[in-house]
């Protein structure tokens, strides 16, 4: 369909489907065994509901919520993504313009498509046509590689590139088993009549290209530990953020280990089976240790459909949250436009629910504004 026609953000899910080879539609939209990691996701977001506060004048608005201190035009970004270059020939650089241009801050992947410096460019670029008017700035996710000369190097080229922060995802120690790309694995390997692809090999497979160059074998480190926070640290110099912490004991950890932020993800139902939904750690995080809301920025991603999802997400303590399929769906679908109405519909989703919600800024959001209850009685 036209991109007009597109109304909500899922609206991008079916478009793609159409339009991507069927490989990458299965990658981008597989997930852990059965789904249910995933399910959880999309579910525990419509199982929690407002309560909504009528005649607060909600004439002026303001939407904007900072990310690890920098502003931004709204308070979602958008979450790393693998090998963007299967969803569009435009690949990374594609994705950070049009992010740009809606003044939203992007985190990409160490797996990307093309060199990370070549996506900064993009992104610079972009901002000089835009008159460096857009707030709009890149996050660097790192998979931190068993070659530790090759983490310090990388870690070294992704400073010098001028990404502000470094988000290390801490839950691939192994690559999730994803049953869609297995079936389509075992499929290609009966037709080829060669043996059934390794778990390893799917895993490299999964990472290729891995920094815009050849893919990168046995690239996961399953050594990763906290005490490797100190050398990334040393090497980074600047501000850290651990994207996939599941459980309060880890944000504690976290809070131990000095980073400035964490991320609570499931990677979008892709790692481990009947991973707790983001909402869920969330919850526990308030329940449990309340005062981390106060000691870090605490973002979290995964299953968020609607601009609605967002505030519900910032009621409970989020400082901002990601999105990451339906950007990887609208980028394939319609390219940078794709891109951009993703982020108006809901930008628009954002400013529609905050009225009739009756907060005028975003720091008028509180616990209060929910009701979880369904949630926490199960
Ligand atoms: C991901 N995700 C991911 N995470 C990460 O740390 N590094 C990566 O390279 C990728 N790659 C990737 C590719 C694709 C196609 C998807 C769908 C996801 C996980 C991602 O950052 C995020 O946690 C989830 O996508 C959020 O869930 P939703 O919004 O997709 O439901």
């Amino acid at each position: 369909p036209n991109v007009a026609l597109c109304v909500t953000i899922q609206d991008f899910e079916a478009a793609a489907k159409a339009v991507l080879p069927n490989k990458t539609w299965v990658y981008a939209s597989s997930s852990a065994a059965s789904g249910l990691s995933l399910q959880s996701n999309l579910d525990d977001w419509s199982r929690i509901n407002f309560r909504p506060r009528i005649m607060r004048s909600v004439s002026s608005l303001n939407p904007t919520r900072p990310i690890l201190g920098h502003p931004g035009s709204q308070p979602f970004f958008v979450s790393a993504m693998g090998t963007l270059g299967n969803a569009h020939p435009g690949a990374e650089p594609l994705l950070v313009r049009g992010a740009t241009r809606k003044g939203l801050h992007t985190v990409v992947s160490t797996a990307t498509s093309k060199p990370l410096e070549e996506i900064m460019e993009a992104h610079l670029d972009e901002q000089r046509q835009l008159g460096n008017q857009s707030p709009s700035k890149l996050a660097f996710q790192l998979y931190v590689p068993v070659d530790r000369n090759l983490a310090r190097s990388l870690i070294r080229r992704v400073k010098a590139a001028g990404y502000h922060s470094l988000w290390i995802t801490v839950d691939t120690s192994t690559l999730g088993k994803r049953t869609a790309d297995r079936y389509l694995q075992a499929q290609e390997a009966l037709d080829q009549g060669t043996r059934e692809t390794t778990r390893e090999a799917a895993a490299d497979n999964a990472f290729g290209p891995a920094f815009g160059g050849r893919p990168v074998p046995g690239y996961l480190d399953p050594g990763l530990s906290w005490e490797d926070l100190e050398w990334i640290t040393e090497e980074w110099n600047g501000p850290i953020v651990l994207k996939g912490i599941q459980t309060v004991e880890d944000v504690k950890l976290a809070v131990q280990h000095g980073v400035q932020g964490v991320l609570l993800s499931n990677h979008g139902g892709r790692q481990i089976h009947s991973a707790p939904s983001a909402l869920m750690t969330l919850l526990e995080t308030r329940t449990y240790y309340s005062e981390a809301f106060d000691m870090l920025d605490i973002y979290v991603d995964g299953g968020l459909r609607d601009g609605a999802d967002v505030l519900k997400a910032l009621c409970l303590g989020a400082t901002a949250v990601g999105v990451g399929r339906p950007y990887f769906y609208a980028m394939a679908a319609y390219g940078i436009e794709g891109v951009e109405k993703c982020t108006d519909i809901l930008a628009e989703e954002v400013e529609i629910t905050m009225k009739i919600l009756g907060v005028s800024s975003l720091d008028q959001l509180g616990p209060d504004m929910v009701n979880a209850s369904r949630l926490l009685n199960e």
